[in-house]
């Protein structure tokens, strides 16, 4: 078979680990897993409950493109619950995980050959998934005092088009405070560089909640 070339990546080794590690324990082996960050907690009761009726009732076609108007209206009043923004659902988007959010969010901010900041140390995957839409991934070396996260003049400094930021971070659990996070924003506006905020580990916090970069929009 004939591979392109934007698909030849690094392997994401923890998978590789884990099909290890199964077949290890296919094969009688105790293993303690500790190689990929599963879920500590059950999905929630009445999710479980709408989804089991669903399956029951056969509702498995299509949803709408952009995802359940009512689970983009909920997910829009929970950025007001917890981070008292008024977002329109219009801007908000159902994707399957933040991968996918990734893959549609490069392809409708980037040109081929675009060059994306990333946070080293940071998540490996962001490398891959750049590089499999032909992206530059440019790593950012980041430093103990700024918390491991970019600073506004690496986005100065870099010719970047777009800048990739996550608080909490990925290894580092690292966040961004709100003044800081506020002025990486207005620089990359400012620079016309697009800013993507990756939030998966928002909630997952302890002394300091985490700081949205969505505005107000209705
Ligand atoms: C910082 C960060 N972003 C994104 C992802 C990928 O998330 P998903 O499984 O929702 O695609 C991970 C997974 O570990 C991560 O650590």
């Amino acid at each position: 078979m004939k591979n392109s070339k934007r698909s030849n990546v690094d392997p994401f080794i923890v998978m590789d680990v884990m099909e290890s590690a199964r077949i290890a324990e296919k094969n009688g082996k105790h293993i303690i897993h500790m190689e990929v960050g599963q879920p500590g907690t059950p999905a929630p009761k009445l999710a479980k409950k709408f989804i089991t009726k669903e399956i029951s009732n056969n509702n498995l076609g299509y949803t709408v493109t952009l995802g359940l108007p009512a689970l983009r209206e909920r997910i829009s009043k929970l950025y007001g619950d917890w981070y008292n923004i008024d977002l329109n659902p219009n801007r908000v988007v159902i994707t399957v995980g933040s991968s996918g959010a990734f893959i549609l969010s490069f392809t409708s901010l980037f040109n081929i050959g675009d060059r994306v900041g990333i946070a080293a140390p940071g998540y490996p995957s962001y490398r891959q998934i750049l590089k499999s839409q032909d992206l530059i991934p440019v790593d950012i070396q980041t430093e103990i005092q700024n918390k491991f996260q970019p600073i506004p003049e690496d986005i100065k400094k870099n010719n970047l088009n777009g800048i990739l930021v996550a608080s909490p971070a990925n290894p580092t659990g690292s966040m961004v405070d709100k003044e800081t996070l506020k002025n990486l924003i207005n620089t990359a506006h400012e620079n016309n560089v697009s800013f993507i905020s990756d939030e998966i580990y928002h909630g997952i916090q302890y002394e300091k909640k985490s700081h949205n970069s969505a505005r107000n929009n209705r």
